[in-house]
């Protein structure tokens, strides 16, 4: 945290106004006679990203697979799917683009793939209410070895932002040595960061070093999210030599085939690392690529969404199950990973249970408190039978327990209603008639959808947008336990909302 006087009071205010009202609460202080404004030191460095980005990334499906006809029939999918409208409003172009550069020094779009020329590919998703990401390597090479833009930062920036770009995933490969401390990483990377913010163009930095050299400890004051492990695979927790690391800090070779249940428990030890601005990238998203069954996908969504991981869309919006499609379309999901809190869950515990398939099978319990005060918890169950899972009010405020001098929390002595976030997922008819268009994206269903596009998720919370809220399932009482009742490789994930103390709310009642 930096200190500053009433001179800089203007410039804090500016900064302040940028970040959630819970964190304004916490950081003005006047405690010492003249007033002063602590500004928090690591709120988005550039003003972007408050929120986690959410759209659709060409990677996972289609590799190097990607024309204009792609980006455009996508993005004109996303917006009759109502997935546009659900937040997902990046069209996030990855490897393979470009043909090299010209003797100006110029990066130049594939005309076989891109004959429009980008910068009017670019205007027509614009036209379609999206933003656009473009991709490159801090490398010589990118990892499809097309050229990098190591040595090029300005070149590069300069001709994105002239093209409308809002957006960069910046990969690691191919970087001639240039990583393996976090000085090396960050001087690399930081160039780039600068470059950008010299074009005056508004544009979302996204890391991609898959964790290496632990930038969660580094790059906040550079980048708007950084990958934290290597690349994600269409497994839910098959293990793979690939991926040879199982805890983030200190991975000396994140490599990739890393699995969902990897890539999950890599996160638990930096989640505090992540802030308004700055996210933990999980990587893109499998759901709908074949590789899991419907509770995994349930699974993977969930963990990803709770953990303010950036949510992209990584499959074939053309070829999309009612059941996928009804996944990535749950509003009261989208509304954590969309918190204004921006923070991360906390695993509370995880304890081996029946070996799975491949040899070993486990539970956990994660918790986070959002922006409103409610406390979401996920039991998520990765062993190998459907089981009772129990969250004990003690676990869920272990942290409130423990926060210094001993006091009861006052949340053990309330009654808090919980809410089950999956209730209320589209079924496979609804899902299937939206597809087939035939139901005006349910504009007009009898369960009308979240429409991010005209209420923010943070404005949706406050008001209470039922759509947010899942389906009351239940209460649970002072020092009391939550069960429910999980699925193989599936997960429960509920709200818990405060009645207030169940002693004055009965004499209330009596
Ligand atoms: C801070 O200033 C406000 C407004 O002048 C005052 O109401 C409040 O008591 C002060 N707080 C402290 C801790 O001095
Ligand atoms: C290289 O590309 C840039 C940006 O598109 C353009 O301004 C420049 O004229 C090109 N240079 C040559 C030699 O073609
Ligand atoms: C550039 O960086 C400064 C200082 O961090 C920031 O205030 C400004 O908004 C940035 N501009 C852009 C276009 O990113
Ligand atoms: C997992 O459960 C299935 C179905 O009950 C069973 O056939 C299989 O042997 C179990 N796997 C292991 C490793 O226990
Ligand atoms: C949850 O509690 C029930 C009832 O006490 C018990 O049968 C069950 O084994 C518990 N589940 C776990 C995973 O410990
Ligand atoms: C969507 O169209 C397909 C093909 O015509 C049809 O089989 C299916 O029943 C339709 N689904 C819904 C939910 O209308
Ligand atoms: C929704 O509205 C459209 C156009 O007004 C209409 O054709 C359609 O039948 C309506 N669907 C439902 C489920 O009411
Ligand atoms: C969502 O709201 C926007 C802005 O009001 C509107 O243009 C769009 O059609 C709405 N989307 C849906 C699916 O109703
Ligand atoms: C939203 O619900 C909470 C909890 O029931 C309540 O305290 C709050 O007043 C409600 N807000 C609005 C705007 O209705
Ligand atoms: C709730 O009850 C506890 C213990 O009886 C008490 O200390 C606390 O002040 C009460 N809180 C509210 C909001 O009434």
């Amino acid at each position: 945290m930096v200190r500053t006087t009433i001179s800089q009071l203007l410039a804090a205010v500016t900064l302040l106004s940028k970040t959630s009202a819970y964190q304004q609460r916490r950081y003005i202080d006047n405690s010492s006679g003249t007033p002063e404004v602590i500004v928090p030191g690591a709120s988005s460095y550039n003003g972007l990203n408050l929120v986690p980005q959410m759209g659709w990334n060409t990677w996972n499906a289609f590799h190097c697979d990607v024309d204009e006809d792609l980006l455009l029939t996508t993005a004109q999918q996303l917006v009759d799917y109502g997935l546009r409208d659900l937040g997902y409003n990046y069209i996030s172009l990855d490897d393979c683009w470009s043909i090299g550069r010209n003797l100006s020094g110029y990066l130049v779009e594939n005309p076989i793939k891109f004959p429009s020329g980008m910068p009017s590919v670019i205007a027509r998703i614009h036209d379609l209410g999206f933003k656009f990401g473009i991709y490159s390597s801090a490398g010589l090479f990118t990892c499809g070895r097309y050229p990098g833009s190591l040595g090029y930062e300005k070149e590069d920036a300069e001709l994105w932002a002239s093209w409308g770009v809002d957006y960069l995933k910046y990969d690691n490969c191919f970087n001639q040595g240039q990583s393996g401390t976090p000085k090396l990483s960050f001087d690399r990377y930081n160039v780039m960061s600068q470059a950008l913010n010299q074009t005056g163009r508004e544009i979302v930095y996204a890391m991609c070093n898959w964790g290496n050299d632990d930038p969660y400890d580094w790059a906040y004051t550079i980048a708007n999210s950084g990958r934290m492990s290597g690349d994600i695979y269409d497994s839910f927790n098959r293990p793979d030599d690939r991926c040879p690391c199982t805890e983030a800090p200190g991975c000396a070779w994140p490599g990739f085939h890393c699995s969902i249940m990897n890539i999950l428990n890599k996160i638990p030890a930096i989640t505090s690392r992540t802030m308004s601005g700055y996210f933990n990238d999980m990587d893109g998203l499998e759901v709908g690529n074949g590789g899991q069954d419907d509770n995994e996908y349930v699974s993977h969504f969930s963990m990803w969404a709770i953990n303010s991981s950036p949510l992209m869309i990584g499959t074939n919006i053309g070829t999309i199950s009612p059941a996928n499609l009804a996944i990535l379309s749950n509003p009261a999901i989208i509304a954590l990973n969309q918190d204004p809190s921006a923070g991360a869950a906390i695993r509370k515990w995880r304890y081996m249970v029946d070996p799975d398939d491949y040899g070993q099978g486990e539970i956990q319990l994660w918790t986070r408190v959002l922006d409103n005060g409610d406390t979401v918890i996920a039991l998520l169950n990765a062993g190998n039978m459907t089981r009772m899972m129990n969250a004990t009010m003690d676990d869920i405020f272990l942290d409130q327990r423990t926060a210094g001098a001993y006091r009861a929390p006052p949340e053990l002595s309330q009654t808090w209603d919980v809410y089950d976030l999956w209730a209320n997922r589209m079924t496979d008819q609804e899902a299937g008639a939206i597809i087939n268009g035939t139901s005006g994206a349910g504009s007009n269903a009898t369960n009308p959808r979240f429409n991010a596009t005209a209420t923010s998720y943070a404005e949706g919370l406050r008001n209470n947008a039922t759509a947010l809220f899942g389906s009351r399932t239940g209460s649970i009482a002072p020092s009391g336990t939550f069960s429910a009742e999980i699925a193989r490789h599936s997960v429960g994930v509920y709200r818990l909302r405060s009645q207030g103390n169940t002693s004055t709310r009965k004499r209330d009642e009596l």
